[in-house]
């Protein structure tokens, strides 16, 4: 049987993780996770693998949190050890996180096959550690799997030619399969008072966004200017800045702990509008056909753009105020993210890859 080893390490990777683990197991073969312990905290980790179902990783490297030469470095040199050891026949990385280079680093140095789901996606924006981190992926990748067209025509403009293959979404997937069971059973808006269509759900994460002082406070004051409610599920780095800045949070603003995957889909179902500097997030709000508005320069994103579903306003108050008081969406949602069926067809092409 053909061993995969997924490496993950941060809360969109457990979640990227839920079909393709399923897929890979679907198609025969074994289906190895290593955890490098980027994020830790119940609700940034675990929740996500009780309440998908994703099997307990085989390995947690308890890495933790550093600087991004640190902990890139610490979870290379942990990595390694653990794939001499596991000998798997390929390797799967999600995305663009420290993890995500870490792990095809250390595999395409053994001379074990990487395969890189979410390909191809660039912001050119190189003062952000996720775009050194999706370049040199795709640079040492052997299997390159494109969520949509302009992601693998990017690569072709890079020179990587062998191995691209665009299969859709693996979050659209399970955003479709999810949808009822989060209807269904989440219980979040009753818990919060929050009423459909009557507040604006905003998350806050990237350094680009929370680490400087004077965006963090340009984005409270057009939050505050909304006057409307917010609901802000708060990521662990933004709380810590918040502390340490010393911010006051405005009155129309509640705060509230990280949500699991069921709820975080309920909650940006019934949102109003969708304000983020989230990449996941950006595409969920399209999924679910709820504007979103992206808090950061530009996006990697840019099929939610130019569909017409998403505006890319950075920190400026008057095009944040002007976005989220006027009907500018289109009716239409064009499929651009696949047809549900990415992770499957990602299993598919590593099976047959493998021989
Ligand atoms: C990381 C990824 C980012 C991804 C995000 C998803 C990199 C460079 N960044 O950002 O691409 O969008 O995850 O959420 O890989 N912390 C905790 N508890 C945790 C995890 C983090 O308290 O469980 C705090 C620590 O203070 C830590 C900080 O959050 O220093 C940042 O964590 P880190 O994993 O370095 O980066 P993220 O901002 O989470
Ligand atoms: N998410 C979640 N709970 C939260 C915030 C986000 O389940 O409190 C989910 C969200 O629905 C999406 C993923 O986490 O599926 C996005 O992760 P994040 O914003 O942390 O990282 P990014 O996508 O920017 O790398």
């Amino acid at each position: 049987m053909k061993k995969i080893l997924t490496v993950l390490g941060a809360r969109p990777q457990f979640i990227k993780h839920c079909p393709t683990g399923k897929a890979i197991r679907d198609c025969g073969m074994e289906d190895i996770v290593v955890h490098t312990g980027q994020h830790y905290d119940y609700e940034m980790s675990k929740l996500f693998f009780d309440e998908l179902q994703i099997p307990v990783p085989n390995v947690n490297l308890g890495i933790g949190s550093g600087s991004q030469a640190n902990q890139t470095a610490a979870i290379i040199i942990a990595l390694e050890e653990s794939m001499i050891e596991m000998k798997p026949d390929l390797v799967l990385v999600h995305g663009d996180t420290n993890s995500t280079l870490s792990g095809a680093l250390t595999a395409a140095k053994l001379g074990i096959p990487v395969a890189h789901n979410e390909a191809g996606m660039r912001s050119f924006n190189r003062s952000m550690p996720e775009e050194i981190n999706r370049i040199l992926t795709d640079h040492c990748s052997t299997l390159l799997f494109c969520p949509t067209q302009p992601s693998a025509d990017q690569l072709l403009s890079e020179g990587i030619r062998d191995g691209v293959l665009v299969i859709g979404d693996v979050q659209y997937d399970l955003a479709r399969i999810h949808r009822d069971k989060a209807l269904a059973n989440s219980k979040i808006l009753q818990e919060h008072s929050l009423l459909e269509r009557h507040y604006v759900l905003v998350t806050l994460h990237r350094p680009y966004t929370v680490d400087d002082p004077k965006r963090l406070a340009q984005l409270f004051n057009a939050f505050s200017a909304l006057d409307e409610q917010i609901v802000l599920p708060l990521h662990p780095r933004t709380k810590a800045r918040l502390h340490e800045f010393n911010l006051t949070v405005p009155e129309n603003i509640l705060i509230i702990p990280p949500v699991g995957y069921l709820d975080m889909m309920m909650l940006e179902m019934s949102a109003r509008m969708i304000m983020t500097d989230s990449g996941g997030v950006q595409k969920e709000s399209y999924f679910h056909g709820i504007p979103c508005l992206t808090l950061r320069p530009e996006t990697e994103w840019i099929e939610t753009v130019q569909a017409g579903w998403n505006r890319v306003v950075d920190t400026d108050e008057a095009k944040i105020l002007d976005s989220a008081r006027t009907e500018w969406w289109r009716e239409d949602r064009p499929l651009v993210f696949g047809d549900g069926h990415a992770a499957e067809k990602l299993a598919f092409v590593v099976k047959d890859y493998l021989g």
